[in-house]
């Protein structure tokens, strides 16, 4: 039996499986240059971030009507359920939607749809944080908050994706201090590829209260004390690091140093289905080939609870 757990990085997005793909191409008429689901299979070998972004991006084009949404995050929810997971909070890039003609509404009320029988079909409690692209201009990401407003119930809080290095979180201060001020949790992907001081810039001008990945860390030690003393959570994603080639292989994947050094740290799927694997999966992955005792992987679920915003309401209603 899988570790009851909950999950905080995952892209919705890096949920569609290539069968899901296919379905949603044909029954939008959305021609896909891939023969089958096979050969789809063939282009899932990435040399980093980017090598994957420009897949992940393009197979966005068989989602466009809310019921593709639905189905997106119902068959995620299904999927994570069976690995143990009881609560998630799920990205999604509104941008990556909006630029190709569908609207913000149509993908919010879509996963909506799904989010609202999670908990009686699956068992998982959920969120939605909203995520802007780092590669898009700071007023883009400024607009895609504004359009948001009227679905600002269904969001818990904003985070940061796409191309890392070059897009410092100092971009994006403005978007941050306006998602704050409308009560909305801050997260932000930094140090998957980016250095060590995207990280400190995203606690000091985004004010985040969880690090997406956080991996580079480890390259400043006084960066770890700090991250220690203020317990700040770290979203790791081991599975995803080997793919995008941010850790040689799995067998060098600092976690377990990371754990020794005190860091909060959680087990994540990121993008499971380009990625091989879904949240338990990269638990017995880690497990396996890192050799972590079983008190180290029940602490790992224990600080997915601690690092959820499973206190989100009544935070806002404290405010
Ligand atoms: N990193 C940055 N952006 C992303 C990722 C990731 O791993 N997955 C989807 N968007
Ligand atoms: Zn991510």
């Amino acid at each position: 039996m899988p570790l009851p757990k909950a999950e905080l990085h995952l892209h919705i997005e890096g949920t569609l499986e290539p069968e899901l793909a296919f379905a949603l191409a044909e029954r939008n008429g959305v021609e896909l240059p891939y023969a089958d689901e096979d050969a789809l299979r063939e282009v899932y070998s990435f040399s980093d971030l980017q090598s994957f972004l420009d897949l992940y991006y393009e197979l966005m084009a068989v989602l466009r009507t809310e019921q593709d949404f639905a189905d997106l995050a119902d068959a995620y929810l299904a999927r994570a359920a069976a690995q143990g997971v009881r609560h998630a909070e799920i990205f999604f890039d509104p941008q990556a939607h909006t630029s190709r003609g569908v609207g913000i509404g149509t993908v919010v009320e879509g996963l909506a749809r799904a989010l609202d029988r999670s908990e009686e079909r699956h068992g998982v409690s959920t969120g939605l944080i909203l995520c802007f692209l780092r590669d898009e201009p700071a007023e883009s990401a400024l607009e895609t908050l504004e359009a948001a407003r009227p679905y600002l119930h269904r969001i818990v809080g904003v985070g940061l994706d796409s191309a890392e290095v070059g897009n410092p979180p100092a971009k994006f201060r403005a978007v941050y201090e306006a998602a704050a001020a409308l009560g909305l949790r801050r997260v932000a992907h930094a140090g998957e590829e980016g250095p060590p001081e995207y990280i400190a810039e995203a606690l000091d001008v985004l004010g985040v209260e969880r690090v997406d990945h956080g991996l580079r860390c480890m390259e400043d030690p006084a960066l770890v004390e700090r991250l220690v003393r203020e317990r700040v959570p770290l979203t790791l994603c081991p599975l995803s690091n080997v793919r995008l080639r941010a850790v040689e292989d799995l067998a060098h994947h600092p976690l377990p140093a990371m754990l020794d050094a005190g860091l909060l740290c959680t087990v994540n799927s990121d993008d499971p289905a380009y990625f091989g694997g879904y949240a338990e999966d990269n638990l017995r992955a880690v497990r396996d080939t890192l050799g972590l005792s079983r008190e180290r992987l029940r602490e790992l679920a224990r600080n997915s609870f601690l690092a959820a915003f499973l206190d989100h309401d009544e935070e806002r209603r404290a405010r």
